[in-house]
């Protein structure tokens, strides 16, 4: 029989492992994972999962602290290309290893297997000792007859590893036996994704499985570092701060060598499909950077896209969407102007394909009080409050851009956060990846 074709349709599964499965490492020195050896909800699906990684050339999804991972084994060529084929994405970027403990990783970096002498660079122990198993991502250089698949670091000298923290991860990696490469498990530019419904709406019938074990804790991905060049540098921000980092030995002079700085100025359209374009939903993303409230002025800005949306759209009324963080309420300073209104305000229902809705969005619709005294119906409004600590925006925000997608807004307005500091927060991780998502970036 011919080999499958990306269009053939797999019967993709979503298999659940309960909650609370957990494992061990078996000294603190993080040397060796143990998988508990009883069946607690989940170790059978797990074992299937973890025999599919190691033969199979379809990847199988799988949920880390950070998001999702597709998975494959990274010492396997066909089993890595497999990632690409299922993501529809072009092999030229690395991915990232994952390993369930210092002894796997050991492996890699040794060509010959033995471990006698300490491999990991030093720089690295106080990061390990730190932030690991968790969501951090280091450099490391991969060794001559590594036993990586070449298309795992796309042609580099070095290859990225990461231990996560999920115990379903680990037991996961640890029952396979070999490091599994796993970029986030979206279809390629859109967020990545945070819950086992979000990888099923993307790759269904491209994978054959799925391992659901929930919401993911942190929400964006792990903070990509490397410690092989002096002085070390951030290369991606994520689930660790640079604050925190900054205080390991070695790490003091950390440099950000990441660019995702908005342009000073008023309003900056972006392009669309332009290659720095990524974590993207359908709709439009407008990025208002810097913390206040929002304003008469403000909403008047919106109601003037609103109105160019209407005139460019079939179905007469524009659909917007809100996601306030911090300082924004509800309805995005909409409430607060004195020629429009919010109408009602309740729960949608009509999520196109039936996929279950962030709890906190609300609709309701703008309307504008006309010269002669009519209101008139301008827009439809959904709105999702992440809350106002940067955790919680963290958690939520792919989730939210995906919702609002599945509602079919025309245009998304995102309240932008700032760093707190002294808190160590990832603000910075959250705002990289709004950066990168958006059309309009609007500076005040
Ligand atoms: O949290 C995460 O890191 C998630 C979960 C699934 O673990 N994974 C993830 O993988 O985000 P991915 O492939 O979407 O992102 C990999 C990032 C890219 O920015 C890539 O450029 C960088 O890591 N990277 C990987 N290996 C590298 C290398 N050898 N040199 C430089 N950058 C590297
Ligand atoms: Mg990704």
């Amino acid at each position: 029989m011919a080999n499958k074709s990306v269009s053939e349709v797999y019967n993709t599964q979503v298999e659940l492992v309960e909650s609370g499965y957990e494992g061990h490492f078996k000294t603190a020195s993080l040397d060796t994972w143990i998988v508990p050896s009883e069946h607690n909800g989940g170790l059978e699906t797990l074992q299937k999962a973890a025999k599919l990684l190691k033969n199979s050339d379809i990847p199988v999804a799988f949920p880390t602290e950070t998001v999702y991972g597709l998975g494959a084994d990274a010492t396997r060529s066909s089993a890595v290309k497999g990632i690409y084929k299922a993501k529809g994405r072009p092999s030229d970027n690395p991915l990232i290893i994952h390993i369930s403990d210092l002894n796997m990783l050991r492996d890699l970096l040794s060509s010959t297997g033995n471990h006698s002498q300490e491999s990991i660079p030093v720089i690295y122990g106080p990061l390990i000792e730190r932030f690991w198993p968790g969501p951090l991502t280091i450099l490391l250089p991969n060794p001559p007859n590594s036993k990586l698949a070449p298309e795992v670091t796309a042609g580099l000298q070095t290859f990225g590893a990461r231990m996560p923290s999920s115990p379903l991860a680990l037991s996961l990696i640890k029952l396979a036996g070999v490091p599994i490469a796993a970029p986030s498990a979206n279809a390629s530019t859109k967020p990545s994704p945070t819950t086992a419904n979000h990888v099923l709406h993307d790759l269904k019938g491209r994978i054959e499985l799925i391992l659901d074990g929930g919401a993911c804790d942190v929400g964006v991905e792990s903070t990509v570092v490397d410690g092989l060049c002096h002085p070390p540098v951030v290369l991606r921000p994520g689930g660790v701060s640079t604050e925190l980092i900054r205080e390991c030995k070695g790490w003091e002079d950390v440099k950000i060598g990441y660019q995702d700085a908005p342009q000073n100025g008023e309003s900056k359209p972006r392009a669309p499909g332009m290659k720095y374009k990524h974590y993207s939903p359908k709709a439009k993303v407008v990025l208002v950077e810097g913390e206040a409230d929002a304003t008469e002025e403000d909403a008047e800005t919106f109601y003037r896209r609103v109105t160019n949306q209407v005139a460019s759209n079939d179905h007469g009324k524009a659909n917007v969407g809100i996601v306030a963080t911090r300082h924004w309420d509800t309805w995005g300073g909409w409430n607060k102007c004195g020629w429009a209104r919010v109408e009602t305000s309740r729960k949608p229902s009509d999520s196109t394909n039936g996929l279950s809705l962030h709890e906190n969005v609300q609709e309701g619709s703008i309307q504008a009080c006309t010269d002669n005294g009519e209101n008139l119906d301008i827009a439809r409004i959904l709105s999702i409050s992440l809350g106002p600590d940067t955790k919680s925006v963290a958690h939520g925000l792919f989730s939210a851009l995906r919702d609002l997608d599945e509602l079919n807004v025309d245009v998304i307005y995102v309240e932008g956060i700032r760093e707190i500091e002294g808190e160590g927060d990832i603000a910075a991780a959250v705002m990289n990846r709004l950066r990168k998502a958006a059309t309009v970036v609007k500076t005040r």
